[in-house]
This record gives C-alpha cells, sequence and structure tokens, in this order.
C-alpha cells in the first residue's frame, strides 16, 4: 500500500490519516474499553495506517500504556509514534505544565517505559511552557536526539510566534494545531508559516471531536466532556448536525461516507500533511483509512466549505 507522504523536513514517512488516541483520557471521554482500542490500533496498521499519535497526559498515562501494548507486534521500523509532554502530573492527580530540562529528560524515560519501546519517533511539546526558555527545552531535546531515544521533535499548539522562537533554538520540523472545516483560523497564519519553513503538519481534531461525521441528527446528549461544549447542545449543534448531513449527495457522488468526505476534504489543503482522527474501534479507523488518496473536485470542496459554517 502506497499511503505514504513525506512530513516536512523531518523526513519522517506517514500516512496521511494518523491514528489518534486521547480516547483513552477518562476524565473526557469516559471509559473506553482497552481491548477494543488495542484491536483498533493493530487493525490501523492493516489498512495502511503507520502513524499514531498519543500523549504521556492522555489518561495519565494509560493511553501511551495501552499502545505501547497495542504496537508491541508490529513491525517497530515500519510504524512512526508520536508523542508528547508539558503537563506534569502527579498520583493523586496534580498536574502543571513543565518543560524544563530536568524535566524532558525524566518524562522521556517515563514515557519509554510505558511505551515499551527504545526511542519515540517524534517527540512533541504539548503546549508553549511560559517559565521555561525554550533553549533549555531545546538542548534536553537535543540530548535525547543525539542519544537515539527520540529521531525528531516538534510542537503543538504553538502560534506562529512560538514557532518562531523554538526554530531559533533547535530544529522543530513538525506542528501540531487544532483544524477541522469548522475550525480554519490557522489558514491565515500558522500553515503559510509552516510550508515556508517546510514544517510538516499533523492537524487534531479534523472530526470537531465527532460533530463532522454526520452520525448526529442534533438531539443527542453527551456525558463525557462534549456535554460542555457549546457546539453539542441546543440549536447551534440542531443547526450543525443538519448542516454536515446535507454533504450527503456530495459523498455519494464520490463513493464516500461522509467521514471520509470531511477527510478528504481537510487533506485536499496542501499546506497540511496529516489529519489525527480520533479512534473507539476498528470500524472508525477502517472508515477514516479510506478517506488516503481520495481527491475531490475544486466545486465540490467549495460546496463543502460553505455548507460547514457557524
Ligand atoms: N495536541 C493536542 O492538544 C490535541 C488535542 C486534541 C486531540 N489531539 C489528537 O488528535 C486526535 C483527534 O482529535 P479528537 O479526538 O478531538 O477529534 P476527532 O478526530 O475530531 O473526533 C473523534 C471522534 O469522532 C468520532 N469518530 C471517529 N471516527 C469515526 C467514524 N469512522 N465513524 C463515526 N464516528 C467517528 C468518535 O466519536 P464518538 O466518541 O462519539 O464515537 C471519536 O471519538 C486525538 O485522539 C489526539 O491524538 C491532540
Amino acid at each position: 500500500m502506497n499511503n505514504r507522504i513525506k512530513l516536512g523536513r523531518s523526513g519522517l514517512e506517514v500516512s496521511p490519516i494518523c491514528y489518534g488516541s486521547w480516547q483513552l483520557s477518562p476524565k473526557y471521554w469516559g471509559d473506553v474499553p482497552t481491548a477494543q482500542v488495542v484491536e483498533a490500533a493493530r487493525r490501523a496498521f492493516e489498512v495502511g495506517v503507520n502513524f499514531y499519535d498519543t500523549a504521556d497526559a492522555y489518561g495519565d498515562g494509560l493511553s501511551e500504556q495501552v499502545m505501547g501494548e497495542a504496537l508491541a507486534p508490529l513491525p517497530r521500523d515500519q510504524i512512526v509514534l508520536a508523542t508528547k509532554l508539558y503537563w506534569h502530573f502527579y498520583d493523586d492527580g496534580r498536574r502543571h505544565p513543565d518543560l524544563s530540562g530536568k524535566y524532558v529528560i525524566e518524562e522521556c524515560e517515563n514515557s519509554l517505559r510505558r511505551l515499551k519501546m527504545d526511542y519515540i519517533d517524534l517527540y512533541q511539546l504539548h503546549s508553549f511552557d511560559p517559565l521555561t526558555p525554550l533553549t533549555e527545552t531545546t538542548e534536553a531535546m537535543e540530548k535525547l536526539r543525539k542519544s537515539g531515544k527520540i529521531r525528531r521533535y516538534g510542537v503543538s499548539n504553538f502560534t506562529v510566534e512560538q514557532m518562531r522562537l523554538a526554530g531559533r533554538s533547535g530544529e522543530y520540523t513538525t506542528a501540531q494545531p487544532r483544524y477541522s472545516l469548522l475550525d480554519r483560523g490557522i489558514e491565515n497564519d500558522l500553515l503559510p508559516y509552516c510550508a515556508t519553513e517546510d514544517i510538516g503538519v499533523l492537524v487534531f481534531s479534523p472530526l470537531s471531536h465527532g460533530l463532522l461525521t454526520g452520525k448526529y441528527d442534533g438531539t443527542e446528549t453527551f456525558t463525557d466532556f462534549r456535554a460542555d461544549n457549546h457546539r453539542f447542545s441546543g440549536q447551534k449543534f440542531k443547526d450543525l448536525a443538519a448542516a454536515v448531513r446535507s454533504l450527503a449527495p456530495i459523498a455519494e457522488k464520490y463513493d464516500m461516507s461522509i467521514v471520509q468526505l470531511v477527510l478528504a476534504a481537510t487533506l485536499a489543503n496542501p499546506y497540511i500533511d496529516c489529519a489525527i482522527v480520533g479512534i473507539k474501534t476498528a470500524a472508525h479507523i477502517e472508515e477514516a483509512a479510506g478517506a488516503m488518496g481520495k481527491t475531490i473536485d475544486r466545486e465540490d470542496y467549495f460546496a463543502i466549505r460553505n455548507a460547514i459554517k457557524e
């Protein structure tokens, strides 16, 4: 299967659909059975996905641990494992940001232990730490890279100016911003910046936490973190759900599901390399993988953009 792209100047060769594992964070998503996730992560590889995104903070280590178990039987040199750090968390639930050099070195060891891996392919700063000079964080990242514990490093949730600062201190070769057809703000600044610097872009929440799947009619209620999200209640939810469902005829024209159409439209942007899709089941990743390599006519692309609006 030739569904591989180069992730900017990181040189990492990855599938344009990345497996997202934040769903193993009970505080946000409730209890998702870990056996189901293990099955889904292995199925991902069978359907052409080689790129997996996790973070130490997802379930305070749970996601890394389960992803490590899931990926253990797969050929290590054929998968690209990305994780993140930023939240210094404790057993009693306390947490605070920490990208100090000391913590970066310590936490990388913790992540490797949970993942049961010898190295991390892509180590990302989950967010910007206002207390630590980036030069200090970068020095630690470079130490990890030189010792072979990480292959590449990148950032997430950074503004363009923060990325510029990071770029002055080291080789941050990827960015992980939020982007969906409903949240297109980065088109004006971060995407052109990353393209100029040949920084690989992997976007998170491309289905807007499930809203852009077409599976809702706007009457559903949620017990997870979406209960507090304004897009998942009231008239706004109904309007957005109807707008997404209105895409059905376009999806049908391309013999795609709405999920696949939305992901294909997301990846149609030439400055977006990968879409990280949040996965709970094998069926989720099978469907998402079906969007890889699919193209949409210009007219339909803009019709989709016009339909998906707040
Ligand atoms: N760097 C960061 O700060 C950051 C922040 C957020 C996320 N992320 C990463 O990005 C990933 C994706 O983000 P996300 O989880 O917010 O959002 P998402 O991909 O926009 O939405 C995920 C949700 O969409 C639904 N879904 C996925 N595939 C489906 C399918 N084929 N059919 C029907 N429903 C489907 C599921 O909803 P149900 O739960 O309703 O089944 C799933 O929980 C995360 O897992 C994580 O790896 C990173």
